[in-house]
């Protein structure tokens, strides 16, 4: 793109400011800034002024959640069946490491954290160890795909390779990078990251199949004859993944998606609940529910929406492919975000200072037909590190490896 044609694009979307140290940059630098100007898509920030007002929601209704009185009456049966998907190579695992991790305040990506206490425990080692426990099971590799960001790639690859990826087969892990989106203040305005460089944040979540197309990896999909995909949070450090009998259970019921859900440990605990959305399968956020749904009772007497998400999903590969062109809704979040002041200086800021623009996965399982909640024990599967301190912390999580005798 030109230096005209860039101007051009910027004075139609009210993004001038973007040009303000264009002189003072080197050659280089200028062919990058206008590239970047060709490749952003300013559209996105009109949502900005749609921060704090959520996106029209229909018709909730519960959605019964497979308990673990059932998983545990049917688990010969769907362990045999989620084992020979696995021997079939039939499942592969897709590990969501594109996140900044910002409330837990690390420069390095999220999965470099050291949790240990006596010795070196990286949150990326624990995620390995859990998924080679399946591997040691059922004698089959698990291909591991891998999300990052243009932010953390390189730290997270290099830092992968050197550690030998914690024993698994580097042969059997594929990095790609997921899109990226502009951020903004709350007019919509770009901030700079440099003064060569709009800023810009990965675009959330559901980025993850989309990302995966544009680097050709559905092509390995095919090849491979993957046909489930289990994507997971980084900072879960006791989930199981591909774990055989939820694999058994989600193939057993037909579904074309299957969720990890852990009993809420109250009506009105701040996590995401499973349900049907005008007859989809959906996700209700916690400051969505009424307190007639708190109070909603299912057949059994117990609370209707009971059962919180946890970003451990089992997507079926046809089903993904044929909503792989729907536009899904984009999320404003407000977040810090660092810019180059007008003395052009750095400022990190202490506080939100702006929006960065998020499509979310439960976005995506609204687009499903069908979806299996299966409930884990919450202590046994459910230590997510956000914070340093406090709830969701390093500190809760250390606490819980502990109780699962994981030496830390
Ligand atoms: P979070 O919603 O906790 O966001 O991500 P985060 O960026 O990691 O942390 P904060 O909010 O800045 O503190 C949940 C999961 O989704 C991944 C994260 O890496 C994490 O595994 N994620 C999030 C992505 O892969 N890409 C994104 O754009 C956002």
């Amino acid at each position: 793109m030109t230096f005209e044609e860039a101007k051009k694009k910027l004075e139609a979307n009210g993004q001038m400011h973007v040009l303000k140290y264009y002189d003072e940059l080197s050659d280089a630098e200028k062919a990058a800034l206008l590239q970047q100007i060709d490749e952003t898509d300013f559209e996105v920030l009109k949502n900005a002024k749609n921060l704090g007002h959520g996106s029209e929601r229909g018709k909730f209704e519960p959605l019964a959640c497979m308990q673990l009185s059932e998983i545990e009456k049917r688990k010969d049966e769907f362990n045999k069946i989620g084992t020979k998907a696995i021997q079939q190579g039939k499942v592969a695992a897709c590990l969501l490491a594109g996140g900044m991790g910002t409330r837990l305040g690390s420069d390095d990506p999220k999965g470099m954290y050291n949790i240990g206490l006596t010795k070196e425990v990286f949150i990326f080692q624990r995620i390995i160890e859990n998924l080679l426990d399946v591997v040691n099971a059922t004698g089959s590799w698990i291909h591991l795909f891998i999300m990052t960001s243009e932010k953390n790639h390189e730290k997270t690859v290099n830092f992968l390779t050197e550690k030998n990826f914690f024993g698994y087969k580097a042969d059997k892990v594929t990095f790609f990078k997921q899109d990226m989106a502009p951020a903004s203040d709350y007019e919509g305005k770009v901030y700079m990251e440099e003064k060569g460089r709009i800023s810009t944040s990965p675009n959330g979540n559901a980025g993850w199949f989309s990302s995966m197309i544009k680097a050709g990896l559905d092509k390995t999909l095919h090849a491979e004859g993957i046909e489930w995909v289990n994507i997971f949070a980084v900072d879960n450090v006791l989930q199981r993944i591909a774990d055989p009998c939820f694999v058994g259970a989600t193939i057993a019921q037909k579904a074309e998606v299957g969720a990890k859900v852990v009993k809420k440990n109250a009506p009105d605990e701040g996590v995401g609940v499973m349900c049907l959305e005008d007859g989809k399968p959906s996700i209700v956020e916690y400051y969505e529910l009424t307190q007639e749904m708190m109070d909603a009772k299912d057949e059994a007497g117990d609370p209707a929406y009971n059962y919180g998400v946890i970003l451990n999903y089992l997507f079926n590969v046809p089903a993904l492919e044929r909503i792989a062109k729907n536009e899904l809704p984009l999320h404003v979040v407000e977040k810090k975000i660092p810019f180059i002041n007008d003395n052009g200086e750095l400022v990190k800021p202490e506080t939100p200072n702006g929006c960065k623009f998020e499509q979310l996965v439960l976005d995506m399982i609204h687009e499903l037909d069908s979806c299996v909640p299966y409930e884990v024990v919450r202590e046994k599967e459910f230590a997510p590190i956000k914070n340093k301190t406090g709830k969701d912390s390093v500190e809760s999580a250390r606490e819980l490896c502990k109780k699962n005798n994981i030496e830390l």
